[in-house]
């Protein structure tokens, strides 16, 4: 890492607490020439002068490394292999346990479209259920901004670009070019502020314990280095319960010296269960 590169991340810890130091360094580099370029910055040492001691810049830049792409039902085969395979298979092994309770995790939520994209599934899934079961879905992201937008739980229309028509009737309300997500679905998710890379939390201090029979972690761990990607991705595996599942993103994997510890249920849709 250069002098100045090393620089400009002490003063984004410095004015926002985040640590970009085990981010992927092609990421951060980008991220940075972006703001070089929207401020017309000609070289890095012109954009360290204009970012010292300037928190307002130190607030942009970490926004723009936390790339909060996303919308319900992203890579829609998951969502299927979730309702065919996977949520069959764990409430029969939970009513075998004599259990009624089901315990998730989406970390890096972004906006929030994911874990309401879960809790609609669910919603769909239990419905036709004898039985009362109770969900838990802990939904955390380190930026404030994105959490912001998931409380709310208004969206724009090319949000839902990959949700059934009749699910977006169901669970939606419209509201001019914007779709409200109902309150039903929105009871079901607790957001929380939570850095993944944190290895003092095991799990978000909403949650108490860990405990989780499904964690999301999509299209994260793509941003961190080797080092980071193992350290979370052990924390993570602790933070599940024995065969529990793992859902990385679709161009993520999971870090050497973890394979051993999972099955691969579905490698091509990077799903995985620990083994027990
Ligand atoms: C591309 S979005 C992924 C959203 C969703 N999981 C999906 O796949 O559609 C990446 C999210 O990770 C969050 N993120 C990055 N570093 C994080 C960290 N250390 N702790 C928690 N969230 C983090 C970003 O703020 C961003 O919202």
């Amino acid at each position: 890492m250069t002098n100045t590169l090393k620089e400009i991340l002490a003063e984004v810890k410095a004015h926002t607490g985040l640590n970009f130091a085990q981010y992927q360094r092609e990421v951060v580099v980008g991220r940075i020439a972006d703001r070089m370029a929207a401020l017309g910055c000609p070289a890095t040492e012109d954009y360290w002068e204009r970012l010292r001691g300037n928190r307002q810049e130190s607030n942009l830049l970490a926004e723009s490394i936390f790339i909060n792409v996303t919308r319900f039902f992203r890579n829609p085969i998951v969502f299927e292999i979730l309702a065919q395979r996977i949520f069959p298979a764990l409430l029969g092994s939970k009513r075998a346990a004599g259990s009624r309770e089901l315990r998730i995790w989406s970390a890096g939520c972004a906006s929030g479209e994911e874990p309401y994209s879960v809790a609609i599934l669910l919603k769909e899934i239990l419905q036709f259920d004898p039985q009362l079961w109770t969900t838990h879905i802990f939904a955390t992201d380190l930026d404030e901004g994105a959490l912001a937008e998931a409380e709310a739980g208004v969206y724009p229309e090319d949000r839902l670009d990959d949700t059934k028509m009749g699910l977006v009737r169901k669970y939606f309300r419209a509201q001019g070019d914007t779709f409200e997500v109902l309150p039903e679905i929105r009871g079901m998710v607790r957001f929380s502020r939570d850095d993944v890379t944190s290895l003092e939390m095991g799990a978000p201090a909403d949650s108490v314990f860990g405990g989780f029979d499904l964690i999301f972690f999509r299209n994260v761990l793509i941003y961190l280095n080797k080092d980071l990607q193992r350290s979370v991705c052990e924390k993570l595996e602790h933070a599940l319960n024995d065969g529990g599942y793992l859902i990385l993103g679709a161009a993520e994997g999971l870090p050497r010296g973890l394979t051993g510890r999972f099955t691969a249920l579905d490698s091509a849709n990077r799903i995985y269960r620990k083994n027990v």
